[in-house]
């Protein structure tokens, strides 16, 4: 497996929500090439069985490794909670990292020992995640109420970020976690955070109906967290880029339209197609549908 400097780090979900840890990766490591994958042909992976989504995140992983990148993101919880072992085990030289949604910091975060997580069936049912759950939940006497968000990464794949269908998906979910005395919600699906402001307004509206408006709620997203971690990894292997060596890239693939994969880049991150290279997207959907 050649591994360079100068080659790309891989970043992956089933389609738009990697996007959102993408933003933080482009911040954190400026000069850094980059491919983005979205599988979004095969999203949602939530409803998926692990087979599948296992068999996918093989492909993509064989895809992207052919294309010779120096570090792998699985900017996916779902994918993560599924592939992240067999992944390893296929790639024992890659620098692959992962996502779990973010309980330890909620944990912290929260001063009524209650967390609302918000993440996909998958992610939900895992053993990954129960075991994360178990161990925090007796280490730190906080108690985390689970919401399955059945639904809403179709929205966010359609665009939809702040249509009234979305804010009705977004009340439905979000409101029990409040009921239930949540001060603290984490996002546990890289899809979600570009719904934070709808979310938000949830929030705002349900203390406002309880007359308290002075509660403050905490959203925990681990985009930030997972950039950093790329950064240590990179650096530890010798592989990061320190200077501006050449221009960095930005080249993106989908398993779906790459009018869609366009708009989402511009929509949700404001990258014009002038600083995208767009015209590989074209090579990329026969040859990882058919693995
Ligand atoms: N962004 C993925 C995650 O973090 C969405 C999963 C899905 O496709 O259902 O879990």
């Amino acid at each position: 497996m050649k591994m360079h400097r100068l080659s790309p780090v891989g970043v992956f979900d089933s389609g738009v929500g990697g996007l959102s840890v993408l933003q933080h990766i482009r911040h954190i490591l400026p000069h850094e090439s980059l491919i983005y994958f979205a599988d979004s042909a095969y999203a949602p992976y939530g409803d998926k069985s692990e087979a599948d989504i296992i068999e996918r995140c093989l492909a993509v992983a064989e895809f992207l490794q052919q294309k010779e990148i120096k570090a792998f993101v699985v900017a996916c919880n779902t994918a993560t909670a599924a592939a992240i072992k067999t992944l390893r085990a296929h790639y024992p030289d890659l620098i692959i990292i992962g996502m779990e949604p973010g309980l330890k910091p909620a944990a912290l975060l929260s001063k009524e020992k209650i967390v609302g997580v918000m993440a996909t069936q998958f992610t939900l049912q895992s053993d990954k995640f129960k075991q994360l759950k178990n161990h925090l939940a007796t280490e730190t006497n906080v108690h985390f109420e689970e919401q399955a968000c059945v639904g809403l990464v179709n929205q966010i794949e359609k665009g939809e970020l702040r249509s009234i269908a979305t804010l009705r998906l977004v009340r439905q979910f979000v409101t029990p976690l409040l009921q239930s005395g949540a001060d603290t919600l984490v996002l546990g699906c890289t899809h979600y955070p570009f719904v934070t402001g709808l979310i938000e307004q949830v929030i705002r509206e349900y203390h406002a109906e309880q007359g308290t408006p002075e509660k403050i709620v905490q959203i925990v997203d681990t985009g930030v967290a997972v950039a950093l971690q790329l950064q240590r990894l990179l650096e530890q292997g010798g592989l990061s880029l320190q200077a501006i060596q050449r221009p960095p890239t930005l080249r993106a693939y989908t398993t779906s339209s790459k009018s869609s994969l366009r708009n989402a880049f511009s929509q949700l991150l404001k990258i014009p197609d002038s600083a995208l290279d767009i015209a590989a997207i074209a090579e990329m959907p026969s040859a990882v549908s058919t693995c």
